[in-house]
Parts: structure tokens; sequence; C-alpha cells
């Protein structure tokens, strides 16, 4: 930053009252934000993209307008409609913050950043998105689109995550005492679409006059990132038992990557060259039976790992009783709730011509 930080927020927030993005969370000028709206997109906004994010809210919002409906909702309910935004502690961790919402605070959310960090699923960069957007305290507020704008403006060359302290530090002198919730929300769409990962267009950038990067020319070098580590693969088995028109399902335990979700039964994701193959199946298989292969590879990639599955098939000569399993119709497994990784195996199997 060279000249005032006051007048580069200023000119931020001239070019977000012509800019901004009209989104289905956020209030129309001059009207108070919802704190409930705020919450729930900034949960769902934590690793998925805005473009995802939209259809999902204004889904949840039409069916719990307030925070007391989401808690009263039982939990599977609302993990079947978060199904596909995936990290689904999230969505465990929304229904209990509603929970808690409604039930200590009357339904109303906290309004510092303190408070707010006590509840399930709100970490330090939600808590102060919050209190920013839905409240006008003058939190500092980072994410990874701030992260690169404000590495860019003040040249930031330490590497991230150590570089995140600085970052923060640097954000917290620009950050302005009044609408610093507007703030927030232009420096993320400014960082979505002018201060963008590759090639920036800074000429139609306001903070130009105050940015270290451009006047050196090196934006893309901020903020430094550590090479990217190679995912492993996972291999698994999973399994299609049919009886009639029904096939079974697990309910997961509600601990881990997908947890609390619905799926295939399957073996543990293990890393290794080569699938599991029979005798290694061992417990993971619902029952003994001739477990027939089917063609294909289902591939998903989950953040730390890519997991790549084969699909085997018997039929059951009754529905018969499994723990954690329950047996549904055919054609509502589409309409279940499975998780995406589950979705793709089940395309292996047969007459899954339905399920998309
Ligand atoms: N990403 C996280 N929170 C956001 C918001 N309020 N608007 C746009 N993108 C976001
Ligand atoms: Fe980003 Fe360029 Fe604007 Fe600097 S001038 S903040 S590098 S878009």
């Amino acid at each position: 930053m060279t000249k005032s930080t006051r007048a580069a927020s200023n000119a931020l927030l001239t070019w977000y009252d012509r800019e901004r993005r009209s989104l289905p969370w956020r209030a129309e000028p001059g009207q108070p934000p919802d704190p409930y709206h705020v919450w729930l997109s900034e949960i769902m906004l934590q690793q998925t993209t805005v473009a995802t994010v939209k259809a999902y809210f204004v889904k949840f919002l039409g069916r719990w307008p307030t925070v007391g409906a989401l808690a009263a909702a039982p939990q599977e309910q609302v993990l079947k409609e978060w199904a596909g935004l995936g990290y689904y502690a999230r969505a465990r961790n929304l229904h209990k913050c509603a929970g808690v919402v409604a039930r200590n605070h009357g339904g109303n959310f906290p309004q510092t950043e303190q408070a707010l960090r006590t509840l399930p699923g709100i970490g330090d960069y939600t808590a102060a998105a919050i209190a920013a957007i839905a409240y006008g305290v003058p939190a500092v507020v980072v994410d990874s689109n701030i992260e690169r704008v404000v590495s860019r403006l003040f040249r930031i060359s330490d590497m991230l995550p150590a570089a995140k302290k600085p970052i923060k530090a640097a954000t917290a002198t620009i950050t302005p005492p009044e609408r610093p919730g507007d703030f927030a929300q232009a420096m993320m769409d400014l960082g979505a679409s002018v201060c963008t990962p590759r090639a920036p267009k800074c000429s139609l950038c306001p903070l130009k006059p105050y940015c270290a990067a451009t006047k050196a020319g090196d934006m893309e070098t901020y903020p430094v990132k550590q090479p990217k580590k190679l995912r492993p693969t996972r291999r698994a088995i999973s399994f299609w038992l049919i009886h009639g028109d029904h096939i079974l399902l697990e309910r997961r335990a509600d601990k881990g990557l997908l947890g609390g979700m619905p799926g295939l039964f399957s073996t543990p994701w293990v890393e290794r060259a080569d699938f599991p193959a029979p005798i290694e199946w061992g417990s993971a298989a619902p029952a003994r039976f001739d477990w027939e292969m089917a063609g294909g590879v289902a591939k998903h990639t989950f953040t730390h790992f890519h997991l790549e599955t084969r699909l085997v098939i018997a039929k059951a000569p009754s529905r018969l009783n499994v723990e954690n399993g329950f047996w549904i119709p055919l054609e509502e497994v589409a309409e279940i709730g499975l998780p995406t990784a589950f979705t793709k195996i089940v395309q292996l199997a047969p007459y899954s011509h339905s399920i998309d």
C-alpha cells in the first residue's frame, strides 16, 4: 500500500456499489442482512464454489426459512438436502449449530466473533465473516480470494500457510470501521472477477493505485504457495445386493468423510495398487454370496486422495437384515441423497440408467 488506506477502501466500496454480484444470500443495498442467511451461506461456501452453492442455498431456505425450522428438522433430512455438496461434517455441524442457536440463544445468532466461535462448525474465518456481514462488526475477514488480493497489494512474500499471519495483519490495516461487511464481500468479488489467480485484470481494478504487485509487475507470484503434494489413490470394492426391485444400502457411521450419509456397503478404502480380492472382503461384504464383478471403475477425487472403486453384484434370497443396512426400491436410489462418490459407483450397476 502506498497512498492512504482510507482512500483504498473507499475506492473499493465505490467499485462494489457498481459491480457487486447479486447473490441470493446478500441483502439488497440499504436492507438489513438476515444473520441466518449469512451463516447458512458462509457454511456452504467454506469449501464449495459460489456457482454450486446458489441452488443449495435457495433449496435450504425454501425448506427451512428460519434457524428454528432447521433445528427442528431430523438430521437425516438435512444430510439428504446437503447431498452433493461434500464435506458432510459441515452438514452435521450445521444442524448441531442450528440446535444450539435455537435452544440456547433464543433463535438469534451471537454478535461477537468470540461468541460465534463457540458454535459448532464456526471457526475464525466464519466467525469474522458473520460478525462483519450480519452485524457490521469491523472484524478482519480473510478467505482465499482476500488472501490473494491482500498478498498482492502488499507483496507479501512469505509462503502459505506461514503467510496467513502477515496477510491477516495487512488486511486489518485496510478494513474500514464503516461497512466492514461490504468491504469483505467487495474484496471477495474483486478476487473472483478482477484479481484472479491467473492474468489479473489490473487495468479494471479500483485498488491499482495502491497495489505493490502491479507496480512491480509480479502479480502472479502472490500468494506464494508450497508445491502441491500428489494425491495417492485408494481402492475399494462396493457391494450391490439386490432382491427383486430392492437394493441394500448402508447408513454410514456418524464420523469420518461421509459420516451419517447413505452409501453402498464397501471394503475399507486402502492405498494400494490393486483392488481388494474376495478373500480380503471379510466382514465388509454384507453377506456371503456369489458376487459377480461389474465392468468399469468408478473414480472420485477427495481433497487428499483419489478413490477408485469396483462394484460386485449378487442377488439375495430375501431382504435380509444387515446391521446399519436398509432396503429401498431401486427407483428411489436417485432421490435418497447419496454422496457424489457413491452416485458414481451406482452407475456401474445394471439398470442404473435411471439414476443420475
Ligand atoms: N465466499 C464466502 N463468503 C462469500 C460471500 N459472502 N460472497 C461471495 N463469496 C463468498
Ligand atoms: Fe490484484 Fe492487479 Fe488489483 Fe493488484 S492491481 S489488487 S494485482 S487486480
